[in-house]
């Protein structure tokens, strides 16, 4: 077992192949964490020691031998109003009003495998073997709050997750203000904060700053995850790079409001928490309710940023990704967004995919503008039926004829939004998000629909249901084009009111949820504008995102980069499109990081062009396996280097690798040497394209030389090595 318990010292020490995480039950039941780094042989690290003596000023548990200051202790799960000052991860307002919060530790159990989340996206284990799970029990004696703190641990995979459940098991309701789904407190607060801060059209770029005193962190308060800020942060020692250091990687399951927070205090330690956004957040619980929290995500690493890449890459390839298109291979597709935006019809969309099959494309996407009267983005959101003046015949006519080219079917759809100018809308006026008294704002022309109402969902439900039911698709694509304001559902009461974000997530996933049980064998992709709901919770339930509306080859090197930090490939949908930046070469050598796909008008192709798609659609399907489950290894970062990037994936076996080199910006001397990672030393690799042979050794000591190669502004190179 990767849990165990010394009932005489009272510790869990929770072991990971490469880590250790050390909890006690402390005097008066306190729950102090002891230790999180590096494997150690030990349970248990004296208490005493975390009891740090510059605390003259925070109040003390005098029922404590020698006296307890929560305040300098680095307590499990930090909660308010009880002598620890630091940014609390739960504060729970009693029926007396005071939102005071005191859990102590009242027992545990610890099993082998891991329990769902009622209505929850989570990770999950293939076999009950795979990881272990402890359930630690807290109460607050006073207002008889019950906290359950999960732990689970996947020891092989060098994972551990947590979740937190609150239940009230007094005859009076109460309110949870906060509940993070984790915090830690760490000694020290010599690290840096990484996290990935973005925007529409730029997503998730690598930011790092130094921990500094006080509180810092990043959030979201607009009804998603969202493209400011990705619910990942990592702190990593100062030194840290892609190979060596110490890393602590953290991502939240969630794909709403979001808040990771970072603490470093006047004895110098660092709190982080993580978890469901406090801001605009509240939750009633009647006598006997409980709530779930969302949940976290933690990797701990001596090896690097790049190893903590790859440890969440697995884990998420295995244990996160699921149904049919997990391990089946999946269509290479072309979509008709930038191709033809709104101005298609059938006849179109079948040249699209007559041209797509000549060039080894194995699916046809129609994106935005098939239903109501949408020829723009001004109307018919919620009116999900077909627009039959453009697509004479219906659907499945236009669908029979791109079958009959030999090319799959997807579908666009964004389920969450209603347009003012829809026949929904005029049939439901109140169901979209909004507040009593106030028109509210626009986004895109349309309004957020209120999903966390049933009976909304149910409509929508009915409608999809119909199209997919009846139509032979094979794929949906699932946009949501704006943040929410005006938040406020028709039928929540006033007291409820701040339940609003959580509930319209939870709406989400249950609509989510009917439709992955329903069509098990359609395969969804998420979008957001782009990135904007990149999340592991939107992966649980769709196994690839629209990664970025940016396909310029050389902004999507840094939304790549950062999107891997702790996304793997196989998620991330990256498309060739016409943008003009590089030639189709780069393009191409650039979108093959990710799920691969067109996005353009093929008649338009020249024939040069045509014979470099062939090529990368050959070499797409050869490769599938590597570029999608591969380990990735980051050789040049574009955010340390103006001049290029540079990537390797390496299959599991180490006996098969492709490594691709971008230049960006033409340096003075032409001459590269990419020092390689992750091979085998006693191996030898060919070059798939010149036969020339080469040890794992020289390859990662010497590096591979690289002479006058993808030179030039924009160029770029792939190579494939196989083992000897
Ligand atoms: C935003 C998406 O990111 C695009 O790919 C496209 O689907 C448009 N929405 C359609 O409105």
């Amino acid at each position: 077992m990767s849990i165990a318990f010394d009932p005489q010292k009272r510790t869990f020490k929770l072991d990971t192949a490469t880590s250790s995480y050390i909890i006690q039950v402390y005097e008066e039941n306190y729950l102090l964490n002891l230790y999180y780094g590096p494997w150690i042989p030990e349970s248990f690290i004296d208490g005493r020691q975390c009891r740090r003596p510059n605390a003259s000023f925070s109040p003390t548990n005098p029922a404590v031998g020698g006296g307890f200051t929560p305040d300098a202790a680095p307590m499990e799960y930090g909660c308010n109003g009880t002598g620890d000052f630091r940014i609390s991860a739960l504060a729970v307002r009693n029926a007396d009003g005071n939102s005071v919060t005191d859990i102590r530790y009242v027992g545990h159990k610890i099993y082998a495998g891991k329990p769902e989340i009622p209505g929850q996206p989570s990770t999950y284990v293939n076999h009950e073997s795979e990881a272990d799970t402890l359930e630690i029990y807290a109460e607050d004696a006073v207002t008889k709050v019950r906290v359950t703190l999960y732990y689970t641990v996947f020891s092989d995979c060098g994972v551990m997750t947590r979740r937190v459940r609150v239940e009230n098991t007094s005859s009076y309701s109460c309110e949870i203000e906060r509940v993070f789904s984790m915090c830690v407190d760490l000694p020290g607060m010599d690290y840096d904060l990484i996290s990935l801060y973005g925007r529409h059209y730029k997503e998730r770029n690598l930011e790092r700053r130094p921990l500094a005193h006080g509180v810092q962190g990043i959030e979201s308060k607009r009804g998603v995850s969202g493209h400011c800020q990705n619910p990942f942060v990592a702190l990593a020692a100062h030194n840290v790079d892609e190979q060596h250091g110490i890393v602590y990687g953290f991502n939240l399951v969630y794909s709403g409001n979001f808040s990771a927070l970072a603490e470093c205090d006047f004895n110098g330690t660092t709190r982080l928490i993580m978890g469901i956004n406090p801001v605009d957040f509240g939750w009633t619980l009647m006598p006997g309710d409980s709530f779930d929290s969302p949940e976290a995500v933690m990797v701990f690493t001596e090896d690097g940023l790049g190893e903590m890449s790859r440890i969440f890459h697995r884990f998420y390839n295995s244990n996160l990704i699921r149904g049919r298109w997990k391990t089946e291979k999946r269509p290479l597709l072309i979509n008709s967004w930038e191709a033809a935006f709104f101005d298609f019809d059938t006849e179109k969309l079948v040249a699209f995919a007559k041209t797509a099959k000549e060039l080894g494309i194995e699916m046809l996407v129609m994106d935005d503008g098939w239903f109501g009267k949408r020829n723009d983005d001004s109307s018919s959101l919620g009116d999900w039926f077909v627009n039959e003046k453009k697509l004479t015949g219906g659907l499945s006519a236009l669908i029979e004829q791109v079958n009959q080219e030999g090319l799959k079917f997807g579908i666009w759809y964004e389920p969450e939004m209603i347009s003012p100018d829809s026949d929904l809308f005029r049939a439901h006026p109140d169901w979209h998000v909004h507040v009593k008294g106030r028109t509210p704002m626009l986004g895109r022309s349309q309004y957020v629909l209120d999903v966390s109402r049933e009976d909304v969902r149910d409509n929508i439900w009915k409608q999809m249901y119909k199209v997919l039911s009846e139509n032979k698709i094979d794929y949906v694509k699932w946009d949501f084009n704006r943040n929410i304001s005006d938040a406020g559902s028709a039928i929540l009461p006033a007291k409820r009111q701040k339940e609003f974000f959580h509930r319209f997530i939870l709406g989400t996933y249950d609509l989510m949820n009917r439709l992955v049980t329903t069509f098990p064998d359609i395969l969804f992709e998420n979008c957001s504008g782009g990135g904007g709901r990149f999340d592991p919770a939107m992966l649980y339930y769709s196994p690839q995102i629209w990664t970025s509306d940016n396909t310029d080859p050389i902004e999507r090197l840094y939304i790549q980069f950062g999107t891997s930090m702790c996304y793997p490939a196989s998620t991330m949908g990256a498309h060739v499109s016409a943008n003009p930046r590089t030639g189709y070469e780069t393009k191409g050598n650039v979108a093959m990081w990710g799920t691969f796909g067109y996005e353009l008008d093929p008649r338009n192709l020249t024939e040069h062009e045509i014979e470099i798609v062939k090529e990368q659609v050959k070499n797409y399907h050869k490769y599938y396996d590597l570029i999608h489950y591969g380990d990735l290894y980051r050789l040049i970062s574009p955010f340390d280097n103006p001049y290029r990037a540079a990537w390797q994936m390496v299959s599991a076996e180490k006996d098969r690798f492709m490594v691709t080199l971008v230049t960006m910006r033409v340096e003075s001397y032409a001459n590269v040497i990419l020092k390689l990672q992750g091979l085998d030393p006693k191996k030898q690799y060919r070059n798939e394209a010149t036969g020339e042979i080469y040890s794992g050794t020289l390859l990662m000591k010497a590096g591979l030389i690289l002479n006058g190669v993808a030179h030039g502004t924009g160029e770029s190179c792939v190579l494939y090595f196989t083992e000897v």
